[in-house]
């Protein structure tokens, strides 16, 4: 059953108010609803969403109502009345409930989760985001089990009840679609903080974590006072709460939720100390407290018309806390290491939108950022829809620079604040500022991005005058069809607006200073570059006065969300190595060349010739190694070899094994002639300093445990006995898992036993680090065997999705040689893993399903083992509407 965007009608009722009541009791809650209604039609009528939920009566205005229509989850009536109160009792099973959407019980204590479509499980609603009312919530329950009971807004009272039961009334002042409600009760430790936002209004910032860990979290609420801070200075946007709440859960499908002003969040984005959290960790709290934080504009304030829309407020508050990491990355550092700082940062989510979304954009879920259809809204929670969504938004502040994007901002407000809106609502005022600063230009092609999928290719050519002194770039995009794309034979690809970001060096390597005079659709930039602003299928821009054959430096800063094809020789890309004044491009430029040569390599495996690296990439290694004007973290991402996700993508067809041979060749090769100079490094940077998650001490760290692991690769006793006691010594889980990941990856299981037995052992009780724990032996593993031996470990739990991901999901997607063994053994066990999730927790298992989405590129016996896997799935009878869409769309796309 497939919804169409194309479908939207309003809701021909307002819902004024909501008043909730819940009789908590885990097996058996009843919720009594009571909505003050206005028809907006004549004649309509009501239909009502419910799940998994056991109606009991309805009222309107006092009176039973017996006429209506109840089945496949809708129920429908016709009021007799314009204004009505509307008062339906449900009750629901929330410990039973395993799929952690509505209400359900983790640990001891109730949680909500009603994005998209959860409300429905708690209550009887019209559950779409383009319904907003005011909410007043009395929830009851046992005093002494559940001590705290939260919701959305502002407490008003709280009060004790007979049968040590209690109860507390939250109202939000705050029009809100459904989705955004929130229902906490239980016991916790609290942390909190009193602060002032901008125009001097008191706020109360609250942290609540399970009983026993109020001591992990203060880097969260340090976290979320810079949230509001930065909103306030960069985007001129103040708290608009007297109290803002955060949740703990350690069962949670996603990240976290940004329900108004009672955030829930998944365990692994709030708790962290040093000992057991590793930089990775506090840099993902910070992101996704400052990511839920900034949603309370963008996405709450205002909201999205339909779910077709979810990238209105996704793409750009994902954009939104890119830009306070790397605001909060580079903050107090002078220029040089600033930009260093928020190049890491970019460095990180382009790999991350490579690894993932490239993928997701080429295969059968390929969908624009702003959908057309879909048959579950909650398999639409993407990688497109969040990571290309950011990068959409990053090319429209691109085009219209940090003051006009403000502005746009400003005028986005002005328009619609308070309402539920769509992604032309925001493109619409970003235009407004873009034609009055443009004359004659608008953001017509633009759109695009919004309406097609697929990632375009850019293909560069140079043709250089040496009499002349011109070089002449042409820019030529392309995109094929993808996805459900596929299936619409009427439908033609137009152009994409690409701004594309260029820069020359000569054969020197340094800068050539661009003249820009007379020519059109261009812009210069930093660094002596030009941003070229493609509209159209083919465009040529001539460059006067450029004395030598440039080299050229592409896309810099990742301007746009496409792939670049150009020729470059072995040669020019190591001048961009080690030279290219742009550092993103540098980095680039070092991916692009060991890339070629992984590939390259990876084809010799499969025709069994014999290997060796060319020696540039030894020369370009060595230069970066020692390049003293380089920062560690930066160092890291030029030193360290591409994704195996990102070049996955680049083979047709799929050899995972051979890749990944080449990738072990090239490391060890890497590791094998720079010996030496990785043990010093390894010895420069590894400090024996108190922990601080600041961005130089965590490049310090990478750069270490680089070394550490391509020593490791090698077996390098010296490198094994320096990991052995890093382990030992370490003070901070960052150093711990350096050392450990790097002896179970790589060093003989008589050198790993003992340290993966003491790991199990100090950090037992400590779910978080048992899910790092159950990771390491998921990607280290040699066999499915071991996983199913893991299965069996007490503290293993398809119903815990964190613990799932760590075992689960690690072992099918990132370990390759385990997962991709040819006898495909591996492959079965992933369906049965598929089916058993699905029964529990159709969301995780959906998403779970997806790692077969580009089977069909796969080389044999890859190809027909996977397809097999796939339709035994695909015979299953009880299967999730979740489950379906996925393997429906990779069998039939
Ligand atoms: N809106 C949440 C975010 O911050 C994601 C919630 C999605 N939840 C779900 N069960 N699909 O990105
Ligand atoms: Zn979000």
């Amino acid at each position: 059953h497939t919804i169409y965007r194309k479908d939207y009608r309003p809701y021909p009722f307002t819902i004024e108010r909501v008043q909730l009541h819940f009789a908590l009791e885990p097996q058996h809650t009843i919720v009594t609803n009571t909505m003050h209604v206005i028809a907006k039609e004549h004649n309509a009528t009501m239909v009502l969403n419910g799940e998994d939920i056991e109606l009991q009566a309805i009222y309107i205005n006092g009176k039973a109502l017996t006429s209506y229509e109840y089945s496949d989850n809708l129920l429908q009536f016709k009021p007799s009345e314009t204004e009505f109160d509307l008062k339906i009792v449900s009750s629901c099973n929330p410990s039973a409930n395993s799929t952690l959407m509505g209400l359900y019980v983790s640990g001891q204590s109730f949680f909500t989760q009603c994005e998209a479509e959860g409300f429905r499980r708690i209550t009887f609603f019209p559950d779409r985001p383009d319904v907003m009312s005011e909410y007043i919530v009395t929830i009851e329950a046992d005093k002494k089990q559940y001590p705290y009971l939260l919701s959305n807004g502002n407490l008003i009272s709280s009060q004790d009840l007979d049968n040590g039961r209690h109860q507390a009334v939250w109202h939000d002042p705050f029009l809100k679609p459904c989705y955004l409600f929130a229902l906490v009760a239980g016991d916790f430790d609290i942390r909190e903080k009193t602060s002032h936002t901008r125009s001097g209004r008191e706020v109360l910032l609250q942290i609540y974590s399970d009983k026993g860990s109020g001591d992990q979290t203060l880097w969260a609420l340090d976290s979320l006072e810079r949230s509001i801070q930065w909103d306030e200075k960069r985007f001129n946007l103040e708290l608009d709460l007297d109290r803002f709440m955060i949740v703990v859960t350690h069962d949670f499908n996603m990240g976290a939720m940004e329900n108004k002003g009672l955030n829930i969040f998944n365990a692994v984005y709030v708790l962290a100390d040093p000992e057991t959290a590793t930089d990775a960790n506090y840099m993902g709290i910070e992101s996704v407290v400052g990511h839920e934080y900034f949603h309370n504009w963008t996405g709450n304030r205002v909201t999205c018309r339909d779910w077709f829309q979810l990238s209105l407020k996704e793409g750009l508050t994902v954009f939104r806390d890119q830009e306070f990491s790397a605001d909060m990355a580079a903050r107090l550092l002078p220029p040089e290491a600033a930009l260093s700082a928020r190049t890491v940062k970019r460095i990180e989510d382009v790999t991350h939108l490579r690894a993932a979304q490239f993928p997701e954009d080429a295969g059968p879920m390929a969908h624009p950022i702003r959908p057309d259809s879909y048959q579950e809204i909650g398999n639409f929670y993407t990688m497109t829809v969040y990571e290309k969504g950011a990068e959409v938004i990053r090319m429209q502040h691109t085009l219209l620079g940090e003051e006009g994007f403000q502005q746009g901002m400003q005028e986005y407000f002005r328009r619609h604040d308070g309402q539920a809106v769509t992604c032309d609502d925001f493109v619409n005022a970003m235009e407004s500022v873009y034609k009055a600063r443009h004359s004659g230009k608008d953001f017509s092609v633009f759109r695009h991005w919004y309406s097609q999928a697929g990632t375009p290719t850019v293909n560069v050519q140079l043709d250089y005058d040496t009499h002349q002194q011109t070089a002449s770039i042409t820019l030529t995009q392309h995109c094929d069809k993808v996805g459900v794309e596929k299936l619409q034979a009427d439908m033609e690809k137009k152009p994409f607006h690409i701004p594309f970001h260029i820069g020359m060096l000569n054969q020197a390597g340094q800068a050539i200073p661009l003249n820009i005079e007379g020519l059109e659709d261009i812009t210069p930039t930093l660094q002596n570059g030009v941003l070229l602003d493609l509209k159209v299928p083919s465009q040529t821009w001539v460059f006067k006065g450029i004395k030598e054959r440039p080299i050229l430096s592409l896309l810099r800063d990742f301007s746009a969300p496409v792939s670049v094809i150009y020729d470059y020789s072995f040669e020019e890309l190591a001048v961009l190595c080690a030279h290219d004044s742009n550092p993103f491009a540098r980095w680039e430029a070092t991916q692009e060349l060991i890339s070629r040569e992984i590939l390259r390599l990876t084809q010799c495996i499969q025709e069994e010739k014999s290997l060796a690296l060319n020696p540039i990439i030894h020369q370009v290694w060595q230069h970066n190694l020692s390049d003293p004007l380089l920062d560690a973290a930066y160092r890291t991402w030029i030193l360290a070899l591409p994704s195996e996700k990102v070049l996955l993508e680049r083979l047709h067809p799929i050899t995972p094994l051979a890749l990944n041979k080449a990738l072990q060749f090239v490391r060890q090769s890497l590791a094998t002639v720079h010996r030496d100079v990785w043990i010093s490094t390894y010895q420069h940077y590894h400090a024996q300093e108190d922990y601080q998650p600041d961005p130089i001490s965590i490049g310090k760290r990478s750069l270490k445990n680089l070394s550490l692991n391509y020593l490791l690769s090698i077996k390098d006793p010296e490198g094994i006995a320096l990991a052995k006691t890093q382990y030992q010594q370490a003070k901070n889980m960052t150093d711990r898992m350096g050392a450990i990941s790097a002896l179970l990856h790589y060093a003989d299981k008589a050198d790993t036993e003992t340290i993966n037995q003491d790991f199990y052992q100090r950090f037992e009780n400590n779910p978080l680090v048992m899910d790092k724990w159950f990771a390491l032996q998921a990607t280290s593993a040699q066999s499915v065997k071991t996983i199913r031996t893991l299965m069996d470990n007490p503290l293993f739990t398809l119903r815990n999705p964190n613990r799932v991901r760590a075992l689960l999901f690690q072992f099918c997607m990132n370990n390759t040689e385990a997962f991709h063994q040819n006898n495909g053994e591996a492959y079965t066990f992933w369906a049965e893993q598929v089916i058993a999730l699905d029964a529990i927790n159709p969301e995780v298992a959906a998403r779970f399903a997806r790692v077969m989405d580009n089977w069909q590129r796969f080389a044999e016996p890859h190809k027909t083992q996977m397809q097999k896997a796939l339709q035994s799935i695909a015979q299953q009878t009880a299967l999730s509407k979740n489950t379906t869409e996925i393997i429906e769309k990779a069998l039939s796309i």
